[in-house]
């Protein structure tokens, strides 16, 4: 039995800064509201004619991960692409980067989890090195989602919250033993699916119904949440997984080095952080810059806490999401 190590990290967000002012001119919000209930201050959107896509910024975070990794696309034995944004219904994002990174004919895997999607992923390419399948998987996380908000008053509590952006990272093979994935754990929910959900396109709400019902009040193309409802389980989960991770590996909470939690409000990460009694530097937060960026928002902070030194070899790193669905895991890490 082999574990897989992280050997690679790289992020890309678009470069359209959209802060909180700038929202004001489209809905009726402002940014003492925004950053009350969130702390988010701004967050990146690509641009008409950017040549941003889900894809896009995916290969670009994957392209850094393969560099610092030292693979080229070649090296790479597997993709798992996590999104809940892609560029098409069908196919995956995941052959999209097979083609533009010019890989060989490796698998590639979407996976479907939302704000759990870095964190199935990362599940998901683990349990392919750790048997021995696969020596190396590009693991990448990313969303456009200022493509597909409402940003009319109506959608406010949503559109405010979500950011565009990508990060990926390189798992390769090691020695058990010599640190590495320690384990994943992963959960759902599904009684809670509606209280954060995108219901069409799909074939439950297939494009000629909705055009025929021309609805005017609950329009399935733009996200709902209930975010009360969402939030308190959130920090029900977040808190429960995290536990479940440092109980599977004999650890406790004061051995964590790095906190890196899914960016979903600060609100909730200091919720978390305050019940766990964790010191700012066991955490990590960059919300208030990207806002939440779903599959792309762990992969982003974790090569941010990683690039600014915050993260060193033997650390005790653990991740943690929680979303739609409602799904939630975490990974233990020892970097
Ligand atoms: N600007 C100004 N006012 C707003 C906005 C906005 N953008 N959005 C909603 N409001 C108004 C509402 O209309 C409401 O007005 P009313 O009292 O006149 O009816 C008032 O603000 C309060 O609305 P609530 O929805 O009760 O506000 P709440 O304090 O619950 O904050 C929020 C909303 C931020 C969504 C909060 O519930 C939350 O953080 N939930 C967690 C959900 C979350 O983080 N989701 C992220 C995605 S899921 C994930 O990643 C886990």
């Amino acid at each position: 039995m082999y574990t897989s190590k992280i050997t690679g990290l790289g992020y890309y967000v678009p470069e359209n800064v959209v802060t909180n002012d700038d929202l004001s001119k489209l809905m009726d919000t402002n940014d003492a509201w925004i950053q009350e209930r969130t702390g988010i201050q701004e967050r990146r959107h690509i641009k008409k004619g950017d040549g941003n896509s889900t894809s896009v910024m995916g290969v670009k975070a994957a392209t850094l991960a393969l560099e610092r990794a030292n693979l080229v696309p070649n090296d790479i034995d597997m993709i798992v692409f996590a999104t809940l944004s892609p560029d098409m219904y069908f196919p995956g994002g995941g052959v999209e980067v097979q083609e533009m990174m010019g890989m060989r004919t490796i698998p590639a895997l979407d996976v479907r989890n939302q704000c759990s999607g870095f964190v199935y992923a990362i599940s998901v390419a683990d349990q392919f090195i750790k048997t021995g399948m696969y020596k190396n998987v590009l693991v990448i996380g990313s969303e456009n989602h200022s493509g597909g908000l409402d940003f009319s008053t109506r959608g406010r509590s949503v559109s405010v919250i979500f950011g565009d952006g990508a990060g990926a990272a390189v798992l390769s093979r090691n020695e058990a033993g010599k640190g590495g994935i320690l384990s994943t754990h992963l959960h759902s929910e599904g009684k809670h699916k509606d209280e954060l959900a995108l219901k069409g396109p799909s074939t439950g709400h297939w494009v000629p119904q909705i055009i025929a019902e021309n609805p005017q009040e609950d329009i399935p193309y733009y996200p709902v949440m209930n975010g009360q409802f969402v939030f308190k389980h959130a920090i029900v989960r977040f808190s429960e997984v995290i536990e479940e991770g440092l109980q599977a590996n004999n650890l406790e909470v004061k051995d964590i080095d790095m906190f890196i939690p899914h960016q979903a409000n600060l609100r909730i990460s200091q919720f978390i952080q305050h019940k766990l009694k964790l010191t700012d530097d066991q955490v990590f937060n960059n919300i208030q810059k990207y806002g939440n960026t779903t599959a792309a928002s762990i992969p982003i902070a974790l090569t941010e806490a990683w690039e600014a030194g915050k993260i060193k070899e033997g650390d005790l790193v653990v991740l943690a999401a929680f979303g739609s669905g409602f799904t939630w895991g975490s990974v233990i890490i020892r970097w």
